[in-house]
């Protein structure tokens, strides 16, 4: 068995993670893929920082450049995340004709064009299956085992941290923060917690998948977004009462060559399969043509189950069985679909108001709804709450502008005092 030098940049959780599969499974790693891996050099920060595990100092440099002008070395996994460094880098060492594999949905939503390119130029395979859903192997599904469908829809849960939070919040009743704390410290989170929680992360996944999909480039600025940071125990109290469970979606469909792209707390019917997806878990929801509907179910983040797609990818480069087809799908503008504004978007929606108590109230809410086209199928009312009470309810499906035309009218009633959250209901239809 030949000997095969791999570089890996970045020894954080998912480094490790890949460190330590390649050394557990060393045995199968070889015999499928013909290669004995040998990791000669691993990009750090720090080389004298405290580490569970122990690597020989020989292996740890600070210096890319040691790996760049390494001509030994063959394949360079990027698992540094974040932009600028991890885009050099890549570009760096495929210029020095290495092969990338990497798990930055970041750079690969924003750059895939420009790494693409220069992959082809230099005649070197990139691989990014890690960069959505960690170790839920979406990314080949959708280039290989789906390519005979025209896929019309796909709804995810691809943020393992919030989903950690809100499923924390909703099982065991915990804040936020606690959750957030726990997450972070389970090593599911990103560097800056930010990417999570406001939903950029899962807008990066989305528009990675969505480019694949519907065989256009989806820029990510074009994703509608929102994140679970206003979410409150009481949102979650509510949903509950209607039937619904809340959880981060992304959510992308086509109709008529119109694209629906969109990232935002969600409320799913409880007893939907997305709805018990709990914890770190991530599941993917595909809706094609000629499959029907079809759900991924893995781990979303983590040293092992992100280390397994990553370890995938080398194994995949060093069979050099699988052509990177999605090069081209990744970079296509010749189909261009439009993005239908998220305002146009129909969907059914929760709300919840702060309002005094006082008779007449719910018929003047009704009212204006019912005058711009929105009505309501069920409310909930708390009246243990006395003068103050939070009233909730749910709206057949309305367009988002009439929603807030509505809005704007009933916050100007006497008695409301509020209009404290407005989330998307996903009917699945
Ligand atoms: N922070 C990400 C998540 C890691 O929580 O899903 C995996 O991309």
């Amino acid at each position: 068995v030949e000997k095969v030098k791999i570089a890996i940049l970045g020894f954080g959780n998912v480094g490790t993670g890949v460190w330590k599969i390649l050394k557990e499974n060393k045995k199968e790693i070889m015999k499928r893929s013909n290669y004995e891996i040998e990791v000669t050099k691993i990009l750090v920060k720090h080389i004298d920082k405290r580490r569970d595990i122990t690597v020989s100092n020989e292996i740890l440099t600070d210096n890319i450049d040691d790996i760049i002008n390494d001509e030994s070395i063959k394949i360079v996994v990027e698992l540094i995340g974040g932009k600028d460094d991890a885009k050099e880098y890549m570009i760096r060492a495929m210029r020095a004709k290495k092969h990338i594999v990497t798990a930055n949905k970041l750079v690969i939503a924003n750059w895939s064009k420009e790494l693409f390119k220069i992959a082809e130029q230099e005649n070197v395979l990139f691989y990014y299956e890690a960069s959505v859903a960690g170790g839920i192997p979406i990314i080949r599904e959708i280039n290989e085992s789906l390519t005979a469908n025209r896929i019309e829809q796909i709804i995810g849960i691809v943020n393992g941290t919030t989903n950690y939070i809100l499923s924390k919040m909703t099982i065991d009743g915990i804040s936020f923060h606690e959750a957030l704390k726990e997450a972070q410290e389970k090593g599911y989170a990103e560097a800056d917690p930010t990417s999570d929680v406001d939903g950029f992360d899962a807008v990066y996944k989305l528009a990675i998948m969505a480019s694949l999909s519907f065989g256009t480039k989806v820029d990510q600025a074009c994703i509608y977004r929102e994140g679970i940071r206003n979410i409150s125990n009481i949102d979650i109290a509510c949903a509950k009462k209607f039937g619904y469970t809340i959880k981060l979606l992304a959510i992308a469909k086509e109709e008529n060559h119109k694209l629906e792209l969109r990232v935002h707390p969600t409320l799913v019917p409880s007893t939907h399969p997305l709805a018990n997806v709990n914890d770190v878990f991530n599941a993917i929801l595909i809706k094609g043509n000629a499959v029907g509907e079809l759900m991924l179910y893995g781990k979303g983040a983590g040293d092992l189950p992100t280390g397994s797609a990553v370890v995938g990818d080398i194994i995949s480069i060093l069979r050099n069985n699988v052509k990177p087809s999605d090069i081209s799908d990744l970079n296509d503008d010749l189909d261009f679909k439009e993005v239908i504004n998220s305002e146009e978007n129909q969907s059914e929606f929760y709300i919840r108001l702060n309002i005094n108590d006082k008779a007449g109230v719910l018929g003047d809410i009704a009212t204006i709804l019912g005058k711009n086209d929105v009505s309501i199928i069920s409310v909930t009312k708390d009246v243990n709450h006395q003068a103050k009470a939070p009233l909730a309810f749910i709206t057949h499906k309305s367009s988002e502008k009439n929603i807030t035309i509505s809005l704007e009218k009933i916050k100007l009633l006497e008695n409301v005092n509020s209009i404290e959250s407005i989330l998307r209901i996903e009917s699945f239809d």
